[in-house]
């Protein structure tokens, strides 16, 4: 899959696409990103690439035309109608759901946006989707293009040690995801000693399927009891998870 990104900041992306595991998805071209400096379609000796809005006001807005000339040659560069995702705090929120989706997919056109955010008529003419990261507004669309990079090369073919690792993810199952352990056994403090949980210690594969089931249900319940219900009308709940959801005390 090939992601052309159009940035004004293409270096915030380098240490992203060549560190940590997801490294082998770049690396090897099944997550093929190409960067698009802006200003390089800009007019001029200073380049410039935004101005005052029209009706005045603060900030500045992205121009049109330096942009339509920029996605003109992401579009010849790449003979295919893949979709162009423009970054927004007004977009669709990212869910793991899109990522899955998106992850085995021919990727997509990434428009990273800054200042105020990009002149209308360009988003009204080229973009397919417009996404979020959240209800909180940054100072440009790199960091979730980053974001989103990251969460579909990590579920390519090969790029996780162990490739059951993001099943057992928050989300992937509809849950968020258990508390995890590792040495030491007991953890010396200040305040004493914290031991693994026992069924975890018990080499018991079932009761510890199970344990890390109903840990699972029980923060989900407690942090995310929309996902609780968007589960069980997905028929995802069995009965000895309505049981034990049944257990659980309120707060
Ligand atoms: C300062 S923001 C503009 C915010 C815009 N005036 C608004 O209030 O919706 C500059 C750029 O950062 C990106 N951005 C900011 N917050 C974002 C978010 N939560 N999700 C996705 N992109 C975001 C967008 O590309 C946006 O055009």
């Amino acid at each position: 899959m090939r992601f052309d990104v159009v940035t004004l900041f293409p270096e915030l992306f380098g240490p992203h696409l060549s560190e940590g595991v997801t490294r082998r998805a770049f690396d090897s071209g099944q997550v093929d990103v190409r960067l698009w400096q802006l200003r390089d379609f800009a007019d001029g000796n200073y380049r410039r690439v935004d101005d005052r809005p029209y009706g005045g006001g603060p900030g500045m807005v992205m121009l049109a035309e330096p942009l339509e000339r920029a996605l003109a040659a992401v579009r010849a560069d790449r003979a295919d109608a893949t979709p162009l995702i423009h970054f927004s705090p007004t977009g669709r929120r990212i869910d793991q759901a899109l990522v899955q989706e998106m992850a085995a997919g021919p990727g997509a056109v990434l428009l990273c946006g800054r200042y105020e955010g990009i002149d209308q008529r360009v988003i009204d003419r080229h973009v397919t989707l417009e996404l979020s990261l959240g209800d909180f507004v940054l100072s440009g669309g790199e960091l979730p293009a980053i974001a989103l990079l990251d969460a579909i090369a990590r579920l390519q073919d090969g790029v996780l040690n162990d490739a059951a690792s993001h099943q057992q993810d928050s989300f992937s199952d509809g849950l968020l995801d258990c508390p995890h352990y590792s040495r030491p056994e007991r953890l010396v403090t200040p305040e004493g000693e914290l031991a693994v949980p026992a069924e975890l210690m018990s080499g018991h594969h079932g009761h510890i399927a199970r344990w890390r089931r109903e840990r699972s249900l029980e923060i989900t319940a407690r942090r995310r009891p929309d996902l609780i219900a968007a589960a069980r009308a997905a028929g995802k709940l069995s009965r000895d998870d309505e049981r034990f959801l049944s257990t659980l005390k309120p707060g």
